[in-house]
């Protein structure tokens, strides 16, 4: 992990609701795996905390993350140009592929909303022998990103895109029709939604790995304001930046 200032190459909305903003990092683009996340400074002075992202694409030494503007750190983010530059410190978190072994022969990607952010690059580091399903839900069609998915199966909220309800009612519907040889859930999104697949997986009999959210003041295991509560184990409380983001939801409680 290292902190760096990076030059910005491109910011753009991809969707009306989405930006996708891109630096350039030779250090980040070789070190990062899919699911860990970066810390940007995104002010010099303001905010004072940093903000976590999922790394969306690396290409080259090209590194993406995409947003929707929410509050403070998104505004400020929102307004960066190409030429800018920003404080990036990462990457940070455990990653999805260590949770690939040969005990699985379908990988269902299940994202909401923003938390599609980690899959593209899941997607493109995924071995290929292992089929891929990817669903994602959003609340209307302006939050969905299909860009670098595989067999993408998509609900939203309003109806506006693909099957109308949520994310785990298509996933339901989907199952009843095909069937996938030995499953594992890898998810990333709202903690209702997570908490939903997981428990759908548990009654399927599949393993789940979701990448948890929470607010994180420092990001790398240093102020304890991230714990999660373990469903017993040798550790009541794990980091969720440090141990995590990423766990067998069976192991938490979520
Ligand atoms: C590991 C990790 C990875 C993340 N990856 C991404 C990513 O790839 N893309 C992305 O857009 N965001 C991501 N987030 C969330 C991101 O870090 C920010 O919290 C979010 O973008 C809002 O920041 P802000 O400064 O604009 O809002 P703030 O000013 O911090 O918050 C403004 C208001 O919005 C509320 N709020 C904050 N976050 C959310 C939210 N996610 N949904 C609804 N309300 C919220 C706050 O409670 C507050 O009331 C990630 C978070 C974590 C922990
Ligand atoms: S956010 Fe500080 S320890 Fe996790």
């Amino acid at each position: 992990m290292k902190q760096d200032i990076v030059p910005i190459h491109s910011v753009q909305f991809i969707t009306n609701e989405i930006i996708e903003l891109t630096f350039i990092s030779d250090y980040l683009s070789a070190a990062a795996k899919p699911g860990q996340f970066i810390n940007i400074r995104v002010g010099e002075n303001f905010p004072l905390l940093r903000r976590p992202f999922s790394i969306f694409n690396v290409e080259g030494s090209r590194v993406s993350i995409v947003f929707n503007v929410i509050g403070t750190g998104t505004k400020v983010l929102a307004r960066k140009q190409k030429g800018d530059t920003i404080d990036v410190l990462g990457p940070c978190g455990n990653n999805f592929l260590s949770f690939v072994d040969d005990s699985f022969e379908t990988a269902i990607f299940v994202a909401g909303g923003i938390g599609v952010a980690p899959f593209p690059f899941l997607t493109k580091k995924f071995p290929a022998s292992i089929k891929i399903v990817t669903f994602l839900g959003g609340r209307n069609k302006e939050l969905i990103i299909e860009k670098g998915l595989q067999n993408v199966r998509i609900a939203t909220d309003d109806g506006s895109q693909g099957f109308n309800g949520t994310v785990l009612d298509l996933i339901k519907d989907d199952f009843s029709k095909h069937r996938y040889i030995k499953p594992r859930f890898f998810v990333c999104g709202p903690t209702r939604m997570m908490k939903a697949v997981a428990g759908y997986a548990k009654e399927i009999g599949a393993d789940c790995f979701a990448s948890l959210e929470c607010d994180m003041a420092c990001g790398i295991g240093l102020c304890q304001g991230c714990n999660i509560e373990m469903n017993g184990g040798e550790k009541k409380y794990r980091l969720v930046c440090k141990e995590g983001t990423i766990f067998d939801t069976q192991s938490v409680k979520l």
